[in-house]
């Protein structure tokens, strides 16, 4: 049994998103919102939606199956599984337990963790649980996985386009490619009204859209300064956004993303930090004395900061918004989903780079907590992590929906959401190979998944 791990962290990613989309310049059109509204305003590309076969259980299925046939893991190596998600399909029954047929059948049921819950925060929670486990005296020296999945839809109106879906896993071990920094993590929790699913009978949250944008700037500003006092302590010199190579933020919409980082810059200015050089103090000079309050409500603040930020932005931030603008929320996927852009388009050029992390849940929960990146070991290396993932093609081969049907598949899902005894269309001609769908809910509410054949003909089979 191998004792003190050393470099705990990602060992393997996988992404899956619905092949469904539809673009953010038809949806505006669509909506009669003012041209730009979605694309430049929210900064969004396209969007993501599962239709009536898919949902966060299949999704689930796809990219934990995925992941272990790709990186020849197996099964039987699992020794922990933790998923994190807030699209409840059953208030008792884990999504976890849904994945244990793929374990199940390889005699492996010895696998310990649940679902953590908290709306976008879940999957970090997951995460956090995962990397402890294998730091602990309980570890049994069997990997970790974690899994990331959801479903992000809102009723119509001007939340709508901030949708998406998707799920992903991560395998979680030792000398890991992706490696925590233990030490530089820092958390917000506070009890907010931002956004939140008290109506059980819809999949749909109530959301105080404004309110959100500043839970998550206050947050963000909270971890941040918690985060250079412990660094500040730990190695006796001042933290900025210099000492991080890129940052991953939870990616609502892109604007979110932009006005983040540019909020980072401000911090710095407020603790004189050596990022800020003169001509960018002098631009933030007139807002050195708001009160916090002031500053989240300034729009002159917002340009100046975004404005001093751009660079910074282009070249630490700008790598990882690839798949959230094209797929737009995952809820909890989000975060790990703009991290696998940023492997994705820097693999060959991130060994040694530190990483820094945000992720953010309404309600509200939120951690800041930092990564370093080496080469790793085939299969778990950081060049073969991009292309297992293959996030190119996957964008590529997607079905563009106009919007009528968009809106038909919404109201099919509405009207499913929380129903039984339905057989879905069963229609997987969009599906990848390999990918896991609903084929049916039946009087007892009990779900049933099939696997899409495989290109070779092999057919796993559903349960
Ligand atoms: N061209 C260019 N930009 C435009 C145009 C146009 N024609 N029209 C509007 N805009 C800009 C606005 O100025 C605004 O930009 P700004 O924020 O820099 O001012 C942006 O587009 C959005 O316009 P708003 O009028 O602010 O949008 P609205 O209030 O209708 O909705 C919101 C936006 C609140 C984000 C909504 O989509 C929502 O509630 N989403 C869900 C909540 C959410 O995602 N919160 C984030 C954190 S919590 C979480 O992750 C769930």
């Amino acid at each position: 049994m191998a004792l003190q791990p050393k470099n705990v962290g990602i060992l393997a990613m996988e992404v899956y998103f619905p092949p469904t989309c539809i673009q953010q310049e038809v949806l505006e059109a669509h909506d009669g919102a003012s041209k730009g509204k979605y694309t430049i305003g929210l900064g969004q590309d396209c969007m993501a939606f599962c239709t009536d076969v898919e949902d966060v259980i299949s999704m689930s299925l796809t990219a934990v199956s995925s992941l272990l046939e790709k990186y020849g893991v197996d099964p039987k190596q699992i020794g922990r599984l933790e998923v994190g998600s807030e699209t409840v399909l059953d208030k008792s029954k884990s999504i976890k337990t849904f994945l244990m047929p793929i374990f199940e059948k390889c005699g492996n049921t010895d696998i310990e963790g649940v679902d953590s819950t908290n709306a976008c925060y879940g999957g970090t929670a997951a995460l956090f649980n995962c990397v402890n486990w294998v730091e602990s005296s309980s570890w049994d020296g069997r990997y970790g996985l974690v899994v990331c999945t959801d479903s992000a839809v809102y009723a119509e109106g001007p939340a709508r386009p901030t949708g998406g879906a998707a799920a992903i896993a991560m395998l979680i071990g030792p000398n890991a490619p992706i490696s925590f920094e233990s030490k530089l993590r820092a958390s917000h929790m506070a009890h907010a009204y931002d956004f939140y699913k008290p109506d059980l009978a819809s999949e749909y949250p109530v959301v105080d859209g404004k309110l959100s944008q500043t839970c998550y700037l206050m947050a963000l500003d909270s971890c941040y300064k918690s985060l250079c006092d412990k660094y500040e302590k730990l190695q006796g010199k001042q933290f900025s956004v210099v000492d991080v190579d890129y940052f991953v933020f939870h990616s609502p919409y892109n604007k979110l993303v932009q006005k983040s980082f540019a909020r980072l810059l401000f911090n710095d200015f407020l603790r004189s930090a050596s990022s800020i050089g003169e001509s960018a103090k002098e631009k933030l000079a007139p807002f050195s004395s708001l009160t916090s309050d002031e500053s989240y409500q300034s729009r002159d603040l917002e340009k100046a900061s975004q404005q001093v930020a751009k660079p910074f932005y282009d070249a630490k931030v700008q790598p990882s918004t690839l798949v959230p603008k094209q797929v737009g929320n995952m809820y909890t996927a989000s975060i790990y989903a703009a991290f696998a852009s940023l492997i994705h388009n820097k693999y060959s050029t991130l060994a040694g780079q530190r990483v820094m992390l945000f992720s953010y849940g309404s309600g509200l929960s939120s951690s800041m907590f930092s990564v370093r990146l080496n080469e790793g070991q085939h299969p778990f290396n950081l060049s073969n992590i991009a292309s297992v993932m293959n996030i190119a093609e996957k964008l590529k081969s997607r079905q563009e929906f106009p919007p009528e049907k968009f809106v038909e598949t919404m109201k099919v899902m509405e009207h499913r959401y929380g129903g039984k005894d339905f057989v879905t269309s069963k229609d997987c001609s969009l599906l990848a190979p390999g990918t896991y769908y609903l084929t049916e809910v039946d009087s007892k509410y009990r779900r049933f998944y099939s696997k899409k054949a495989n290109e070779n003909g092999t057919l796993a089979n559903g349960h």
